[in-house]
């Protein structure tokens, strides 16, 4: 039944195509399949940079199964226990030792959490070579941060749970940012923490954020981000829109169905990404101190600060913003600034479908212009996201601020360098190579 006739399924008397007709006069079961996988027309030179939704979709399916099986043996409790040792460290511990394949879940967890951003990372890099935030697909683009945000959040809540030094001390860290808001900063540190430092209340909190508020968020904006996508269609690596050419049925003469041809060519991606994915989990799981920091596999201790305190890689390029400002302007602290600069650095990709004004949509058909502010901004990223790795140096500072510049330049400053780019005329239709 792959690209499958249903009706004449549905009437040749078999128990399959009863059920089948059963449910579809109950539920849009086969109109749901045929609506987004067997009739679903994508363009049909879609290249390696269109494996990583698919993949997001995958690595979201072993978040979720591998969370449930953690929260079976996970405890979050900040007490000690009888040989003084955190509750909720403890658990971790147990999971790791005694549990059976406790390790390989919880190794899966952690890996995949970083695996997460890298390929939510391609993906969104993706859209901004090839234009895939511009009309008509702008909201699948802002339903894109959403989960980008709402991703960093669990993230961020996920990581206090093994209740280690770094846990700790960058929980602290963040949530005393909030501090720095005029007014009801105070207030609203204590109300994240729910008390006057990170503790106990803090962790059953973001356990609950964590195993349930924002895992249910996240998948309704994951269902209205492909919704959406699939009003529009998907773009493509020509930027040509598919839905202008089509045949006599209607069906687009560069789109081909999703379902077989795509579910199957996605299939390479995941065998690849596992293959990675398997060497990292079972050979590097800490990943080189970047995917599990030396200093959590140390219990929280409130009375011992670590001397080094940074948050996970994927955070590091924002975490650079916000130490880069060290001004203070109209009569507010430098570290208010710094938390509107960082808020700024990722909110900003949602202004990115107004800010484009070039008239065309891929990098394929963009000038040098297009190519070396894209390039740059790559270089910075990566500069930031090392630099919030390090401890602050005056040259680290002098860098970050820099680099914060070019960063904010980059999406401020595109409506016109967008414009002023040479262009190479678009073909008409989708070029296969
Ligand atoms: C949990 C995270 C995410 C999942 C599961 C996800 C899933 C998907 C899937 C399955 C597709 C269709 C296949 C493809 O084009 O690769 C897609 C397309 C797209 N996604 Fe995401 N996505 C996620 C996060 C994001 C983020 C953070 C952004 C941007 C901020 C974004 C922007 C887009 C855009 C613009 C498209 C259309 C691409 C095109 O047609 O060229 N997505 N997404």
């Amino acid at each position: 039944m792959a690209g499958g006739n249903f009706e004449k399924y549905k009437s040749d008397g078999s128990l399959g195509g009863n059920v089948l007709e059963w449910v579809d006069a109950r539920f849009p079961a086969t109109s749901m399949w045929k609506g987004h996988l067997s009739e679903y027309y994508a363009p049909k030179n879609f290249n390696f940079w269109y494996f990583f939704g698919s993949l997001a979709l995958l690595v979201l399916v072993i978040q979720i199964v591998t969370g449930i099986f953690l929260v079976m043996h996970y405890k979050p409790d900040a007490a000690l226990n009888a040989a003084g040792v955190p509750v909720a460290f403890a658990s971790v511990e147990y999971i790791m030792r005694d549990v059976p394949g406790g390790w390989l879940i919880r190794y899966m967890h952690s890996t995949g959490a970083s695996a997460f951003f890298i390929v939510v990372y391609l993906h969104m890099f993706r859209g901004l070579i090839y234009g895939s935030y511009r009309k008509p697909r702008e909201l699948t683009w802002l339903f894109g941060v959403g989960i980008f945000l709402v991703l960093m959040g669990e993230a961020f809540f996920g990581y206090l749970l093994p209740w280690g030094q770094m846990s700790y001390w960058g929980a602290q860290v963040i949530v005393n940012l909030f501090g720095a808001i005029p007014l009801v900063g105070n207030d609203l540190s204590i109300l994240i923490r729910g008390d006057f430092v990170v503790g106990d209340a803090t962790l059953n909190r973001f356990f609950s954020f964590h195993v349930i508020a924002f895992p249910l968020v996240l998948i309704g904006l994951v269902a209205a981000h492909i919704l959406a996508l699939h009003e529009t269609g998907s773009n493509n690596p020509d930027g040509v829109e598919i839905k202008e050419k089509k045949d006599a049925n209607g069906i687009p003469l560069d789109g081909i169905p999703f379902h077989p041809y795509y579910t199957v060519k996605d299939i390479v991606g995941v065998v690849v990404f596992l293959m990675v994915f398997s060497a990292v989990m079972f050979f590097a799981p800490e990943g080189g101190g970047f995917f599990l920091e030396t200093p959590n596999f140390y219990p929280a201790d409130p009375l011992k600060t670590p001397p080094h305190i940074a948050p996970v890689w994927y955070f590091t390029p924002y975490y650079s913003i916000l130490r880069a400002i060290v001004w203070n302007f109209f009569g507010l602290d430098a570290k208010f600034w710094g938390v509107v600069a960082m808020g700024a650095s990722v909110v900003i990709f949602a202004a990115l479908p107004w800010l484009d004004r070039s008239p065309v949509k891929s990098i394929r058909y963009r000038g040098p212009i297009t190519k070396v502010m894209i390039a740059l901004f790559v270089v910075c990223f990566f500069i930031l996201g090392y630099l919030g790795t390090q401890s602050p140096s005056p040259m680290g500072e002098l860098i970050s601020q820099i680099c914060t510049v070019f960063y904010f330049g980059f999406f401020l400053a595109m409506p016109w360098w967008s414009r002023m780019d040479k262009f190479k005329p678009v073909p008409e239709r989708v070029t296969v190579k």
